[in-house]
Formats: structure tokens, sequence, C-alpha cells
């Protein structure tokens, strides 16, 4: 089976595992868990901020960004696409209470003047308070592209004169610093918060790390209490997540060559209308006749390769490159694309 659904299907290495194994931990409610907290240490050094804190899942931390820069009934400035809006189950307005301002943009971006527009007056008291700004780095849905790190000095700007907390979800935060070849400070010196994963292209089975200011974070632990999240003897995971940071950054150069060539591929075919111009590990393939959709998938399932054929909508196709997807899968899938 060669699946490219997305990058959080990897499973654990022997290395990896054998790292867990051997951690030393304890009980990470009490703050006694050393493993977790040279994990966030590791993490928070890593961009220059302050404080990190672990947390099961990228939602999660998502939503306790969400909760500590908002007070019920405020909202959120992001992208249309953004994995905030679209794919936490409405936990924004569950959790938070507030709504979402969205913006449009090519490749799930936006800029500064949008972001400006996008205020709403603090005198008009008709309106939601706006007090938070959301993006995604890379953009999920956008075809996994990275910012420019010129428009986020602008972003930082607008929300610093208005007061507003700025938040990047950075779940493939690693794939943009590799594919950028940029220092992650410089994401650390602009952000309040960054939340990133473990469990995407670093193969980690789970988790991920809430990355800020030391008084956010401080405020964090409280949130991922109520929301459930806090967690015992969780080193045996911290010490995945320490293995991956060490391993597994610098080989995403490899998912992003490979996602390129997969592309390249399927650009010939005639049923393609457009694919993204790819940067990272994402391709996102759209078809000229949805309609033939199912003869595509047959063709596919039938070789036994999977990609992820429905969250992008009727029209898409989402192929992810990862970890556990080898040379070998890569040249079947490149013959089996040349012979469709
Ligand atoms: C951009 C983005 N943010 C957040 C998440 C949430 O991560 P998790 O699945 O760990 O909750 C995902 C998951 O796919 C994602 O793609």
């Amino acid at each position: 089976m060669i699946d490219l659904r997305s990058d959080t299907i990897t499973k654990p290495c022997n290395k990896m595992l054998e790292a867990m194994l051997n951690a030393n931990v304890g009980d990470d409610v009490y703050g006694e868990d050393p493993t977790v907290i040279e994990l966030e240490q590791t993490v928070a050094k890593y961009f220059g901020m302050e404080k990190a804190m672990f947390f099961p899942s990228g939602t999660m931390a998502n939503q306790t960004a969400i909760k500590i820069h908002t007070n019920p009934g405020d909202q959120v400035i992001a992208h249309k696409y953004s994995h905030v809006y679209n794919y936490e189950g409405g936990g924004a307005s569950f959790n938070s209470g507030v709504s979402f301002k969205l913006l449009d943009g090519e490749k799930g971006f936006f800029d500064s003047k949008q972001i400006k527009q996008a205020i709403n007056p603090k005198s008009f008291y008709h309106s939601p308070m706006t007090k938070m700004v959301s993006l995604e780095n890379t953009t999920n849905k956008g075809g996994g592209y990275c910012w420019d790190v010129d428009e986020f000095e602008k972003i930082q700007k607008i929300c610093t004169d208005n007061k507003l907390g700025l938040h990047m979800d950075g779940a493939r935060i690693w794939n943009s610093i590799i594919a950028m070849e940029n220092d992650p400070k410089l994401y650390g010196d602009i952000f309040d918060t960054i939340s990133v994963c473990l469990s995407k292209g670093l193969g980690c089975p789970i988790g991920s790390v809430l990355v800020g200011r030391k008084s956010l974070i401080e405020k964090a632990l409280r949130i991922r209490k109520i929301f459930g999240g806090g967690m015992r003897q969780v080193g045996y995971l911290a010490a995945a997540g320490l293995y991956a940071l060490e391993n597994n950054i610098n080989r995403l150069k490899h998912d992003h060559v490979r996602a390129k060539e997969i592309a390249n591929k399927f650009l010939s075919k005639d049923f393609v209308s457009q694919i993204n111009d790819v940067e990272t590990n994402i391709i996102i393939i759209e078809l000229n006749k949805p309609e033939e959709k199912q003869k595509i998938i047959r063709y596919f399932t039938d070789q036994n390769i999977i990609f992820d054929w429905y969250s992008m909508g009727d029209k898409k196709i989402r192929i992810v490159t990862h970890l556990d997807y080898t040379d070998n899968d890569h040249k079947s899938l490149l013959q089996i694309v040349d012979k469709l």
C-alpha cells in the first residue's frame, strides 16, 4: 500500500521507539516529567521564545491559543482555508465563543492591508471586537505554501498597533523552515504564539507544542487542563518529539523533491486542469471534470495507492509526501502515473 493521504499516517521507526522506551518520565501534571521539560525547553530555544508547552494535538494547541488571545464575543481574523476555521470541529466558537472574519487570497495567504480593512473599529460597538490574527504556515488547504517573512513583519506591525494577538498555526512550520532555509528565530521574533506539530512531517505518533511569551504560556497551562489535555507520564511521547527534532527536520527536503516530481508527472495528464506550484510536501490536483474522479480513484486504489480524495472538495485531490514513503514507492508511483 502506498498511502499519501497525509503526512500524519507515518509510524515511529525503531530508533524513535527505542528513544521512547528509554525515556526518563514523571508526572507532567505536577510539572515533574524531565523529558517533557526538555522537549519544551528545546522547542522554546529553537524559536528563540520564552516558554513552550506540550500538547496531545495540534487542534488542542490552536484552540488553546485562541482561548488565551480572546474573550467570548471577540473576533478572529483568519484565511477562509484555515484549519482553525474549517477542520477543528467549530472549536473556536465552542471553546472560546468567538467568530471569524475570513479573508480570501491565493495559496492560503492574505496580506497586512487586508487585515487592516478587516479590523472592526473599536468605537463601533455593534461589531465584535477584533482580537486576534491566526495564519497557517505552511498553508495546508492552500497547497503547502510558505509565507514571505517580509509580509509577516508588516502583519506584526498592524497587530501591535491594534493590540491584536498574532498566532501561527505552524503544524508544518518545519517544512517551511527547510524550504525557505529560514532561521526559526525569525518566526519567534514576530509571533505571540506558534503551535507546531511533531506528528506530521516529523513522524511522531502524537504531539504538538505551543510556544510563546512566558505570560501567555502560563495562561495556557490552565486552559490545557480545562480542555482535558493535562497528561501524566508523557515523557514517553515527548522522547519521540526530541528524537524527531534531532533527526527528522533536515530530511524533509526529500519529501519536497518527491512532491515536485509527482506534480510534474501529473501535469501532463489531460484530466488535470491545474496543479499547485509545489513548494513543500503537498500537491493539490484540480480535475478538469469532477465526474471523472471515481474512475481516477478506482485506477489508483486497484494498485493499492491512496490519496486524500475528498477533504479538499469534489474537484480536487490532495497528495502528501512523508517519511514512510520510500524510494521504491516513489518509483512505482511515477510509473503508475505514467501509464494512466
Ligand atoms: C494546518 C493544520 N493545523 C492543525 C492541524 C491539527 O493537528 P491535529 O491533527 O494534531 O489536531 C492540522 C492537522 O492536519 C493541520 O493540517
